[in-house]
């Protein structure tokens, strides 16, 4: 379409044209009065020169008229021409525009007004549209939302990945074509009769692993209550689930392991009661198998305590510098009645001055409990060795015996709570299953690592590796 300027330039020389040939036509008629007895050539040449006057008439109120119209319509065009584009969509460059920032009138300044704050909405817009499409695309659980017509209309990377599916297969495709489980399919099923949010578990077997996924399927409805479709969440609970299965597991271990011991003392000590105790041969042996079964008790107990504060949030180590050599003499120390009674030897040669951070306490429980296993996993007579190697970031402490060695198969279970290999030796020896279970936890609060190196029937090599510095 025209723009205001051209077409109010053309009304006024159309308006000026017929006002001049009006003009024209008027003075024409006058001449003869003027110029009795008028020659034809004469005539002609007068007529000439009036035609050429009012042409140049015509000509400068032209250029008047649209130097006054540059200045009224001109704007109107430019304005125009900007609020088309900003009806578009488009942005507007004010700062580069020949004309747009000399115009300081009312209309320009608050078409110039929307124009900015339209361009500051559709920013927002952009930039929150890309905060939403991240946090859907980036959250931990998987979305899918249908929409009324029963047809898919956005899925999260987090869905396409635990279904193997492809943005473009699913998006536009109604629910039972995609092939979800069934699980879900029957959730969906179970929103759209009830219009009320439904929860569902199901476990699949993804990549021959078998996962549990917790699904939430719920309406989705518009500000004025209409039906917008339906909005599914997957959240993979197959952790939790093992979590809880290990718990319940252990509330299991520990209750038969309070059992065992409890059961022994008062069979014993009943037994007594009822008439054994009159035998001083008998008494003396029940009385030692009570208090050995007691003693078992109290370990098992202090082990459980250490365990639980371990394990604790809030738990937390008193960091020092601590001397290695002192405290692997102290750890000897503490099981030096073990060691004379099986007849066998620690073998340790202190070596220079080593430092490292940590806790002196719980880095002697943790060498108590290594030695005691070296100690009851041996044979009468055997040694075991303890050497410290270093290097610039760790020290290692590492404690060897010639013992009856561990099953390659067993290995990778060893530091779980009341695994035992030989469950009789370890019960025999007074263990509770949940020594090294506590190694491991101290080590790794000190920011370390256990490892472990067996060979059935030739010995065992636990390996603490320790940072010198606490980060
Ligand atoms: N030095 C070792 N030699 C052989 N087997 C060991 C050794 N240390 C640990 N084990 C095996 O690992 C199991 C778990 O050890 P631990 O957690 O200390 O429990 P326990 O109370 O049975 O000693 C033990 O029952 C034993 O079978
Ligand atoms: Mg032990």
């Amino acid at each position: 379409m025209k723009g205001l300027y051209s077409r109010l330039v053309g009304a006024y020389a159309i308006l000026i044209g017929m006002l001049l040939t009006g003009l024209g036509i008027v003075l024409g008629q006058f001449f003869p009065l003027f110029y009795k007895n008028l020659e034809n050539p004469t005539f002609n040449q007068y007529m000439l020169y009036l035609i050429i006057i009012l042409f140049i008439a015509f000509i400068l109120s032209m250029i008047i008229s649209m130097r006054l119209l540059l200045n009224y319509a001109k704007p109107v065009d430019d304005i125009t021409s900007v609020v088309t584009k900003i009806s578009k969509g488009q942005t507007v460059d004010w700062a580069n525009h020949p004309y747009l920032h000399f115009y300081e009138d009312e209309l320009s300044i608050a078409v110039k007004e929307i124009s900015e704050t339209m361009e500051k909405m559709s920013t927002k817009r952009i930039v929150e549209k890309d905060r939403l499409k991240t946090l859907i695309e980036s959250m931990g659980s998987g979305l899918l939302m249908f929409g009324r017509g029963g047809t898919v209309s956005l899925v999260n990377g987090m869905f396409r990945k635990t279904f193997g599916f492809e943005d473009k297969e699913v998006i536009g495709r109604t629910v039972y074509s995609i092939g979800l489980p069934t699980e879900i399919e029957k959730l969906i099923e179970e929103v759209f009769m009830t219009e009320q949010g439904q929860e569902t578990r199901f476990s699949i077997e993804i990549e021959g692993k078998s996962a549990t996924y917790s699904v939430y399927g719920a309406p989705v409805i518009g500000n004025h209550g209409n039906w917008l479709g339906i909005v599914v969440v997957i959240h993979d609970i197959t952790e939790l689930i093992r979590l809880e299965e290990i718990r319940k597991d252990f509330v299991a271990n520990v209750s038969h392991e309070l059992r065992t011991p409890v059961t022994s003392i008062k069979g014993f000590a009943e037994t007594l009661l009822s008439g054994a105790m009159e035998d001083r041969e008998v008494r003396k042996n029940f009385l030692e198998i009570i208090h050995k079964e007691s003693e078992r008790l109290h370990s098992l107990i202090d082990d459980l305590l250490i365990l639980s504060g371990v394990e604790r949030a809030e738990f937390k180590l008193e960091f020092t510098d601590v001397h290695v050599n002192k405290v692997i003499e102290e750890a000897i120390q503490l099981v030096s009645v073990k060691v004379k009674e099986k007849k066998m030897k620690i073998i340790f040669q202190p070596s220079s001055e080593i430092v490292v951070e940590g806790d002196a306490g719980r880095l002697i429980q943790v060498l108590v409990n290594l030695l005691s296993n070296a100690l009851a996993y041996s044979q009468d007579g055997k040694e075991v060795k303890v050497y410290i190697e270093k290097t610039s970031e760790q020290v290692i402490i590492i404690v060897e015996d010639e013992g009856i060695g561990i099953e390659p198969s067993q290995l990778p279970r060893l530091f779980e709570r009341f695994y035992r290999v030989d469950q009789a030796r370890s019960r025999e020896s007074g263990g509770t299953g949940l020594g090294l279970a506590i190694v491991k936890h101290l080590i790794e609060a000190h920011n370390g690592s256990v490892e472990v190196y067996s060979k059935p029937s030739v010995g065992t090599a636990f390996y603490v590796k320790l940072p010198i510095k606490q980060e």
